[in-house]
């Protein structure tokens, strides 16, 4: 029979006090009284609000001066047979506010903790403007739509590379090596192997060269690319520049289908209103050879300042290929005939969007790009 039950009330070996359900021997200590002490003490310990509230509360509780301390001090005064009912008693009434006392406990610092972290939140949902998106360069624009005029008449889009040997930018080129464009003002040589015979290209024909000596004929290409040349940048001259290559071979190509296909880009470049002509020139790898020019897109033709009053500007070279450039590249001339043509990409996009200098398109000023 547990010790608490025979405490209630319940038939004691000793003297009974049934009205009060006290056995005799713990009458200075009376069930009712532990009872009620347990009671108080464990919903004191149950309602505190905060862990500092708790320990007073566990002071209050089980400390020297509470309820229950006195009580155990009247331990002393029971008969001893009594004694140690009442003691396992207090003790199990000790266990049970410790056990009320852990649980407020754990959930006071479980709160506490939820707090502090809210305290501590760091809040990561800032709405920042989306980021300035950045889009293509005039050049490069102006660029990637030639590309497209000319892989819609069928041609291919060619590479090469921008570092060149003399061979390739010059000689097969049938260029002499007196011609003025030799002359190292106008080139950047490479510091590597023999002294000047390695360069930065000029221009982008000696990928003609290239694609001939692949001698996968016929050929309808263009090359668009970088070429360098030793000039002071200037309104009109850039050290770095784009130009782009046209390379047609085939069995009968005619002088005429060089002058149709400079029409046909233009007028898709610049519109259909702007005219184009041919006047004669010198290049060494083409014969004949012409400057193509186009009607002046400032005054249509009439004479302004920018065409310095002819009404027409003067856009790149073209002709028909040398049989010295298909003879250094071992085709047949007697078989195949082809026309090229080069123009500065830059000088083409000045002319077109009114630029005045083409140094804008290299100082990395936004409110210039950002125009186009
Ligand atoms: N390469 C020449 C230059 O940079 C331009 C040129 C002229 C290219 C005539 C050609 C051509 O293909 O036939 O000035």
């Amino acid at each position: 029979m547990p010790p608490h039950a025979e405490l209630t009330g319940s038939p004691a070996p000793s003297d009974t006090d049934t009205e009060t359900g006290a056995t005799a021997a713990s009458r200075g200590l009376s069930e009712a009284d532990l009872a009620d002490v347990e009671r108080d003490a464990v919903e004191r310990v149950g309602s505190a609000q905060s862990l500092d509230e708790l320990e007073e509360a566990e002071r209050d509780a089980v400390g020297r001066r509470s309820r229950f301390s006195a009580c155990y001090q009247q331990l002393g005064k029971l008969d001893p047979s009594d004694r140690k009912q009442a003691g396992q008693r207090l003790h199990e009434i000790r266990k049970r506010i410790e056990e009320a006392a852990a649980a407020r406990r754990a959930t006071l610092s479980a709160a506490a903790r939820a707090e502090r972290l809210a305290a501590d939140r760091l809040d990561l949902t800032e709405v920042l403007p989306a980021p300035l998106a950045g889009h293509i360069h005039l050049v490069t624009q102006v660029r990637e739509e030639l590309e497209d005029v000319f892989v819609g008449m069928g041609y291919e889009i060619a590479e090469g590379g921008e570092v060149e040997t003399d061979w390739y930018n010059f000689q097969a080129l049938n260029i002499p090596v007196d011609h003025p464009a030799r002359s190292s003002v106008d080139t950047f040589f490479v510091d590597a192997g023999e002294p000047e015979t390695i360069l930065l290209r000029t221009h982008t024909s000696p990928v003609q060269i290239h694609l001939l000596e692949r001698g996968q004929l016929p050929i309808y290409a263009v090359v668009p690319g970088r070429v360098y040349r030793r000039d002071t940048p200037d309104a009109t001259h850039l050290p770095v520049f784009h130009q782009i290559e046209g390379l047609v071979v085939d069995h009968g190509v005619s002088f005429a289908d060089l002058a149709g296909t400079i029409d046909t880009f233009v007028h898709a470049i610049f519109g259909a209103n702007v005219r184009t002509r041919l006047r004669p020139a010198y290049f060494p790898f083409t014969e004949p050879s012409a400057e193509f020019e186009i009607s002046c897109t400032i005054c249509d033709g009439v004479g302004c300042r920018t065409c310095s009053g002819t009404g027409w500007i003067e856009l790149g070279g073209c002709g028909m290929v040398n049989p010295a450039v298909f003879e250094a590249t071992g085709v047949d001339a007697e078989e195949w005939t082809g026309f090229a043509f080069g123009f500065g990409i830059d000088r083409l996009a000045i002319m077109r969007h009114g630029i005045a200098d083409l140094r804008s398109f290299i100082e990395n000023d936004v409110r210039f790009l950002q125009q186009f």
